[in-house]
């Protein structure tokens, strides 16, 4: 199974637009520190990718990305479709962005895609423009594809309801999912979780079978987004456990078989910078922070 990883931040990027704070600055000083929105593409087969989550740069991490470009013919594109982990606006806003293709499939949860027809009405907007193929994500682990290379489980994570979403749908924990996604052929498998609101019993039995697990690194601390005045909630009131301390997903990764990586990172999380002393941190506790255009076999 072969990934790429195609973004690394969370909702907003680094640098965010309107953001002048230390780490945005410092990114537009050194562009190697730059994060785009954090997405994933998987090969499903020879010239057959899916996207996980579309984001507002799905166009640039697209391009800039040989694999996903498209050829030989003069509008084929090998991008077969997008899986979304959850509604939130920054991993659903790049589907409006692939509207010049004849259709493509959409992957979601039963909430998750009420939210994108009902709410964002992407639905009726699209229809006009391309064909969508919606195909519902369960529990149940089914092929991704034909070829059946790759097989896809969700894992739900929790009821969160994007801000534009809140007040409607279900209260099922499906409104944000963990994706299993293993390869077939070797059996390995990895775990997708960039966002990470509880640490439910059935996320811990993934993570023990993963070989390798992306996680929600959203924030450091608990009190990261109070202290930035980013926000009146802690990280985990947002839907975020935190990296570190008491409830930190660190110490659950740490010890784990699995290659552990961080991904979805706030700009006010300390690890957007390359020198700060958290690094040394997570390398000591053996865990990772995912990076734009970093290639995974499994
Ligand atoms: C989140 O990850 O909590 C959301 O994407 C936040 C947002 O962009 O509103
Ligand atoms: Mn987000
Ligand atoms: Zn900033």
């Amino acid at each position: 199974m072969l990934l790429q990883v195609l973004g690394t931040a969370a909702g907003g990027g680094l640098p965010q637009w309107n953001c002048a704070c230390p780490s945005c600055t410092g990114a537009r000083a050194h562009p190697h520190r730059r994060r785009r929105h954090a997405s994933l593409a998987l090969r499903a087969d020879e010239g057959r990718w899916y996207l996980v989550n579309a984001t507002p740069d799905i166009g640039d991490q697209i391009e800039d990305n040989e694999a996903l470009r498209p050829g030989p013919g003069p509008r084929e594109s090998p991008v077969a479709g997008v899986v979304l982990t959850d509604a939130e606006l920054d991993h659903t806003l790049g589907i409006a962005r692939l509207r010049e293709a004849d259709g493509f499939d959409i992957l979601a949860t039963p909430p998750v895609r009420d939210a994108l027809l009902g709410r964002l009405r992407l639905g009726e907007v699209l229809a006009p423009y391309t064909r969508i193929e919606w195909r519902a994500l369960g529990r149940q682990a089914e092929p991704l594809d034909k070829n059946g290379t790759v097989e896809m489980a969700a894992v739900p994570v929790s009821a969160k309801k994007p801000r534009y979403a809140v007040g409607t749908g279900s209260d099922e924990p499906t409104w944000v999912v963990a994706l299993r996604l293993r390869d077939t052929a070797t059996g390995r498998s990895l775990l997708y979780a960039p966002a990470l609101a509880e640490w439910t019993d059935d996320f811990q039995d993934a993570v023990e079978e993963a070989d390798c697990v992306i996680v929600d690194g959203t924030f450091w601390d608990d009190d990261e987004p109070v202290r930035t005045g980013i926000s009146a909630k802690t990280a985990t009131g947002m839907g975020h456990l935190p990296i570190a301390g008491p409830n930190g997903t660190a110490r659950r990764l740490s010890g784990l078989r699995a290659r552990c990586l961080y991904t979805h990172l706030n700009n006010t999380n300390p690890l957007g910078d390359p020198e700060a002393r958290e690094h040394a941190l997570l390398d000591g506790w053996g865990l990772e922070v995912a990076a734009d255009r970093m290639v995974i076999e499994l």
